[in-house]
């Protein structure tokens, strides 16, 4: 198939967007993609004439939107080949599934264990942790990086002991664009029984993702990320684990029965996993937008998105590398991310002369902070490519930067 660009800008309404007659160049897809117009199309087709709860009623309206959840879950699960549709729950983003997670798996976990993160993480994936371990007590070990950026196995090894019961890494480090070696952590982790979870935040678009594979045994990622609409996070829990996580959210919508006797709570049944971890009305038209925006992907073919954004990437490294002004972090072995400072130049200036000319990335610490002291810097300029990303975009990007580090000589 020929990966025509051109068409599959135009299905993407903003692009074609001005901004004090500049052409949009959204850079930021990291932080979150844009929408297909089907995506768009649908969303008010809902509203117009589905709209409707789920998962509490009998009527038609009900029926309709109750049945299409549970297809887009199976979806889910084949995007990303877990065995089981019911290995999938719905949360509300990324940040929800690693609280979700560090709220309900650590229940059982008392103040001789330890669990590692990496210092490479996200913010969602030390806070929680942390936050927690200050309650319980337990260890909370973060393994070093390696020059290149990749989490140091050998640290890793060093720092697993008999008490270590969980490793919480990224795949994609949303700062640094690298792809962790989390198959090789995996094994070393399923010797010793550790519970493994993946962060995909910043993978599920630009890689292929097979669960089974990874043979990791929770896989997160956010919706609004593969160009669907924001409030869906989806947490994978292989099977056998489904019985370990503790309820977190509880409320409306996963009780099958409730006993009260003179007034004491004598006992509660719950309904089955994984709905009964999905508490509280969900997000319907953000599931129904997140299917949508699956089926998008499957059109166009996750392999040639990957195969394109490829090109883009190396491009893109090519040219900042002839720059001589230009400080690229972390290995160059990019997968859709590149952050770089302006040698004496701070991040915050350098974007906002960028937004001046329509373009727009992300700058500051990029919610990791311990990434950014890593290497002495308090800010990054983040440039993150989609599957919509032209070569006249990076161009562009090129030369409107060029010009801002020859007016700041
Ligand atoms: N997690 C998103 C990012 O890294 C918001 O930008």
């Amino acid at each position: 198939m020929i990966y025509n660009i051109n068409k599959i800008r135009l299905d993407f309404p903003i692009l074609k967007k001005r901004i004090n007659k500049k052409r949009i160049i959204y850079l930021d897809n990291a932080s979150t993609s844009q929408k297909p117009k089907i995506v768009i199309k649908n969303q008010t087709k809902f509203y117009k004439n589905y709209y409707s709860s789920v998962n509490r009623s009998i009527y038609t309206l009900s029926n309709i939107n109750s049945n299409k959840i549970e297809e887009i879950r199976i979806k889910i699960s084949k995007f990303i080949n877990a065995k089981s549709p019911e290995e999938i729950i719905f949360t509300n983003n990324s940040t929800e599934s690693l609280n979700f997670l560090a709220y309900s798996l650590t229940k059982n976990i008392n103040k001789n264990d330890n669990i590692i993160i990496s210092i490479i993480e996200h913010h969602s994936n030390i806070i929680p942790w942390y936050l927690i371990s200050k309650k319980i007590n337990y260890k909370l070990k973060i393994i070093k990086i390696n020059k290149k950026g990749f989490i140091n196995i050998n640290d890793l090894k060093k720092k697993i002991n008999k008490n270590t019961k969980i490793i919480s890494i990224t795949h994609i480090s949303n700062v640094l664009g690298i792809k962790n070696p989390i198959k090789k952590i995996i094994k070393i982790a399923k010797k010793k029984n550790i519970l493994t979870i993946i962060d995909g935040s910043q993978a599920i678009s630009h890689i292929k993702i097979n669960v089974q594979k990874i043979n990791c045994d929770f896989y997160i990622f956010s919706g609004h990320k593969i160009y669907a609409p924001t409030g869906t996070g989806i947490l994978y829990c292989k099977k056998k684990n489904l019985n370990n996580l503790n309820i977190w959210k509880s409320g409306g919508g996963i009780i099958a029965n409730i006993n009260i006797k003179k007034y004491k709570i004598n006992n509660i049944q719950f309904i089955n996993s994984p709905w009964k971890f999905e508490s509280g009305t969900l997000n319907i038209e953000s599931i129904i937008g997140l299917g949508d925006a699956i089926n998008y992907i499957n059109k166009i073919g996750i392999k040639n998105i990957i195969n394109y954004e490829k090109k883009i990437i190396k491009y893109t490294l090519n040219k900042l590398k002839n720059i001589p002004e230009i400080i690229i972090y972390g290995s160059k072995k990019k997968i859709s991310i590149i952050s770089f400072n302006v040698k004496n130049n701070h991040c915050y200036d350098i974007g906002m002369l960028l937004n001046q000319n329509g373009i727009f990335i992300r700058t500051g610490n990029q919610c990791a902070i311990p990434t950014m002291k890593l290497y002495n810097i308090s800010g990054i300029c983040r440039l993150s490519i989609a599957m919509y990303t032209s070569k006249k975009d990076i161009n562009t990007f090129i030369y409107v930067l060029k010009k801002i580090i020859n007016l700041k000589k």
